[in-house]
C-alpha cells in the first residue's frame, strides 16, 4: 500500500504506547504515536507523510480558522483475535469525505488515496488498537484550508491530516434525550449532510442548555416546524415502531451515516420491514405511550448503538423499556461486533483488511 502511495514515514523516537492505560480510554483524548499529513497545492495532493503526532505550525490567517473551510470524517479499525486488523467500511467515509469537500468548495481526494493512506497509518499503529470488547481505534481524517488570506473565497491550499485514538464506549449509559424545539442543527439548503466543522460548533450551545436541563443528548428536529425528527446529537436516530425499523430519510439536513446504512442492511437481511421517511415527533411519542415503540437508539461511529433510555417532549417524560431487554438493538450490536471483530462471516464485505 505504502509502495503505491509513496508515503514518507518518520517514526517517533519516543513511543507513548507503554505508558498508555488501556483500561481508561476517554474518547478522543489519547492519540497514537503518529499522524498522516498531506498537502494540497498547485491543484494536486503532495508530500504524503507519516510523522510523529505533534503540533502544526500554521499562519493565524488561515481561512479554516476564520471562515470554517474545514470538515472531518470518523471511522474505526478493529483487531481480531488472530491479530488481523480491519477498518470498517472506509469506502463509505471516502465518498462522504468528497461530498463534504464539494459542499465547502474544497478539493476532492481520490477514494483509493483516502483509504490506502489511512490503512498505511493504521498499519503502523496496529499495536495501539485495543482488543477489549467494544474497543477500537477511532480514526479521524480531516481537511482544512491553509491560505493565509482574509478574503472570503475558497483557499487554494489545504491540508489532509489523519489522527488515531484508541477508544472504548462513547456513551456509558442509556440516554435521557429531549426533542429540541428551539434550536436547529441544519436547515434545507444548508450543509447538514456534510461533516463540516461548523455544524458541530453550532451544536454546542444547544447541547450545553440541554445538559443544564438534565438531558444527555438532544434529538434535532426540522428547522421549519420542529415537528419532525432529524438526528440525535452526532448520530442518526432509529426507532422500532410496530415491528418496523423506522428512521428519518436522508436529505440535505441529515448526515448519511455509515452506521445507519449498516443497521438498515442488517434489518433487511433479517427480513424486517424498513421505513426511511419523514418521522414525526407525534408518532414517536404516541408509540412510547401505547407501547408500539419498542426500541430507539442513536447510530454512529463514535456512538455505536446508543440506546435511548427516556424521551422528553413538551414538558412530559416518556420512559422506555430497559435497553438490555430490547430485541432489535441488542441483536444489531451483537451482530455488528461479531462482524467487526472477525467472529462472524462478513457477508457484505464491510471489513477492509489492513
Ligand atoms: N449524524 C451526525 C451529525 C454525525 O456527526 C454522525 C457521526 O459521524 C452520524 C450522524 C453518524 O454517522 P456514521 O455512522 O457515519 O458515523
Ligand atoms: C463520529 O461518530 O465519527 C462522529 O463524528 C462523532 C463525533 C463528533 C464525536
Amino acid at each position: 500500500m505504502t509502495d503505491t502511495l509513496d508515503i514518507k514515514i518518520t517514526k517517533t523516537q519516543q513511543s507513548r504506547l507503554a505508558q498508555t492505560d488501556f483500561s481508561n480510554l476517554p474518547f478522543g483524548q489519547i492519540f497514537t504515536d503518529h499522524m498522516l499529513v498531506v498537502d494540497y497545492a498547485d491543484g494536486e495532493w503532495k508530500n504524503f507523510q507519516i510523522v510523529p503526532y505533534g503540533p502544526l505550525e500554521l499562519s493565524p490567517a488561515i481561512s479554516a480558522l476564520h471562515y470554517g473551510q474545514a470538515f472531518f470524517e470518523g471511522l474505526k479499525a478493529y483487531k481480531h483475535a488472530d491479530g488481523k486488523v480491519t477498518i470498517f467500511r472506509p469506502d463509505k467515509n471516502a465518498s462522504r469525505f468528497n461530498k463534504s469537500a464539494d459542499r465547502l468548495c474544497m478539493p476532492q481526494l481520490p477514494e483509493d488515496i483516502f483509504v490506502n493512506s489511512i490503512a498505511a497509518l493504521v498499519d503502523l499503529e496496529r499495536e495501539w488498537i485495543p482488543t477489549a470488547p467494544g474497543h477500537s481505534l477511532y480514526i479521524r481524517p480531516f481537511m482544512f484550508a491553509t491560505d493565509p488570506y482574509l478574503g472570503v473565497s475558497p483557499s487554494k491550499t489545504y491540508k489532509f491530516i489523519v489522527l488515531c485514538c484508541p477508544v472504548g464506549a462513547y456513551f456509558s449509559k442509556p440516554l435521557r434525550v429531549k426533542f429540541e424545539s428551539h434550536y436547529t442543527r441544519s436547515a434545507e439548503g444548508g450543509f447538514g449532510y456534510a461533516k463540516a466543522a461548523g455544524n458541530y460548533g453550532g451544536s454546542m450551545e444547544p447541547f450545553k442548555r440541554a445538559a443544564e436541563e438534565g438531558f444527555d443528548q438532544l434529538i434535532w428536529t426540522d428547522a421549519k416546524e420542529h415537528l419532525y425528527v432529524e438526528e440525535m446529537g452526532a448520530a442518526n436516530v432509529m426507532f422500532v415502531l410496530d415491528g418496523k425499523l423506522v428512521t428519518p430519510s436522508t436529505r440535505d439536513t441529515i448526515l448519511d451515516g455509515v452506521t445507519r446504512d449498516t443497521v438498515i442492511a442488517l434489518a433487511r437481511d433479517w427480513g424486517m420491514p424498513v421505513e426511511e421517511r419523514r418521522v414525526s415527533i407525534a408518532e414517536v411519542v404516541e408509540g412510547a405511550k401505547n407501547g408500539s415503540l419498542t426500541d430507539a437508539f442513536g447510530a454512529g461511529t463514535a456512538a455505536t448503538i446508543a440506546p435511548v433510555g427516556a424521551m422528553h417532549y413538551d414538558g412530559v417524560d416518556y420512559p422506555m423499556s430497559d435497553p438490555s431487554t430490547r430485541e432489535f438493538s441488542q441483536k444489531v450490536l451483537k451482530t455488528l461486533n461479531a462482524i467487526r471483530y472477525g467472529e462472524a462471516p462478513d457477508t457484505h464485505n464491510w471489513n477492509f483488511l489492513v
